[in-house]
């Protein structure tokens, strides 16, 4: 069983690289950061988790963006266009429709690919640079392959990206394709195309930047640590609750170390760390399936389907990294249908705030829980929203209404208004 409790004084092992090292979950033994590439545990194959020499506090944190949070990060800079410093929108009118004390929404689409997958790369491609890597590999429901390929271009690095056939939204494949990725398409879902990648890189063809590595999670900290900042500058308090999309758990399991962390650290306390809330779609779902079931790991779901593409996922690498997240923390679990998700995707876009379908399922899913009462009238709630609503034109433009064709003159426009 995975066991993520971080130590009260870190003491960092013989194979610490800075005061950097990676600990395997399932067997807790410590390995190099940087000598060797690795993904698992060479001894076990269980998930690593990257472990510091010293846990953050607020007051160490400085600049902007992702970088500004580097105490908690392996380096102190790394390949940037900058990402990070995302907006955390009040919508009033869905707060009051959904009913809960505050709603705030930390729009990850605003990030220069326009996904959260960003904040992962500016810290995995540094960490390729270092182990002198030059090909690059994901799999991808899409935002991944985006990101790699820009932070890959960035870093004047090949790119190689696979991709489920025809599963992709347009947005996604065309900035892999502008960027300069090498673009395969399978024919087979996200899940096939990560067994395949995953038998690259122990090949040693490509390094691995899935969320499988542990260093994408460690940027991908830092959207926990902009919420709880922001949150309590403008409530005087952490929020009681995240709603996220879920689909390989990655997030999730960032978000848990970001709290682990701060409460070891001592500026978090155990009580105020916020309930982790996980949203699947129903058709692809085995996160919410193992809540339910109180399962340790997730059963591979061979078939999926949702209008949520980015979260078309049957086997969630990070579960076993996330599941005790959502359990430590007082979370729940729920899967929402793809008519609430496009409702969702909507109401956010009458607020002014344009998301893809995969990060309307937050707001979705938190709909649903406050109906069920799971979640309280009197909760502070903030759902994370991945990716901007660009990525998926096709899903918005039929969220969204139909264009008028119109004669070509005033009058004719005027008698088109009045009818
Ligand atoms: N939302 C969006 C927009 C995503 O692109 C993804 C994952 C998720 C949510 C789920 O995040 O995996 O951390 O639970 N997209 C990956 C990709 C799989 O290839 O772009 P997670």
């Amino acid at each position: 069983m995975a066991d993520l409790a971080l130590p009260d004084a870190p003491d960092a092992p013989g194979v610490a690289d800075d005061g950097v090292w990676l600990h395997c979950i399932e067997c807790g033994r410590d390995h190099a950061p940087f000598d060797d590439i690795i993904y698992t545990c060479p001894d076990c194959g269980g998930l690593l988790e990257a472990r510091y020499d010293r846990y953050p506090t607020f007051d160490g944190f400085d600049g902007r963006g992702v970088w500004r949070y580097n105490v908690a990060l392996p380096f102190e800079a790394g390949v940037t266009l900058p990402e990070g410093d995302t907006p955390l929108h009040r919508v009033p009118r869905l707060r009051e429709s959904i009913g809960v004390r505050n709603l705030r929404i930390k729009h990850e689409g605003m990030n220069p690919t326009g996904s959260f997958k960003d904040r992962g790369m500016t810290v995995g491609v540094r960490v390729a640079e270092e182990l002198g890597v030059d090909r690059l590999a994901c799999a991808s429901t899409g935002n991944t392959s985006a990101a790699l390929a820009a932070y890959g271009a960035r870093a004047g690095l090949q790119t190689l990206v696979l991709l489920p056939a025809g599963k992709v939204a347009a947005g996604k494949i065309a900035q892999a394709s502008l960027h300069g990725a090498r673009i395969l398409e399978v024919d087979g879902n996200f899940d096939a195309c990560l067994d395949i990648v995953q038998g690259l890189a122990d090949r040693g063809e490509a390094y691995l930047l899935n969320s499988l590595n542990p260093f994408r999670l460690e940027g991908q900290k830092t959207i926990g640590l902009e919420i709880l900042e922001a949150f309590r500058d403008d409530h005087g308090r952490f929020p009681d609750r995240i709603v996220l999309p879920v689909g390989n758990a990655g997030n999730t399991a960032a978000l848990y170390k970001c709290f682990r962390e701060l409460v070891a650290g001592g500026d978090l306390a155990e009580e105020d760390v916020p309930k982790l809330t996980g949203v699947q779609a129903e058709g692809a779902a085995p996160m919410v399936e193992a809540i339910e079931e109180g399962l340790e790991d997730t059963r591979r779901w061979e078939h999926v389907e949702t209008i949520a593409t980015a979260i078309r996922i049957g086997n969630p690498v990070n579960a076993p990294k996330a599941l005790p997240g959502i359990r430590a923390t007082g979370g729940t679990a729920v899967a929402v249908s793809d008519s609430g998700i496009t409702a969702a995707q909507r109401d956010l876009a009458e607020e002014g705030v344009g998301v893809e379908p995969a990060s309307a399922a937050s707001v979705a899913g938190l709909r649903k829980l406050r109906e069920e009462g799971v979640v309280d009238a009197d909760e502070d709630v903030v759902c994370l929203t991945t990716g901007h609503l660009l990525k998926d034109p096709d899903a918005a433009a039929a969220a969204g209404s139909d264009p008028e064709p119109v004669a070509n003159s005033t009058e004719a426009v005027l008698e088109h208004l009045a009818e």
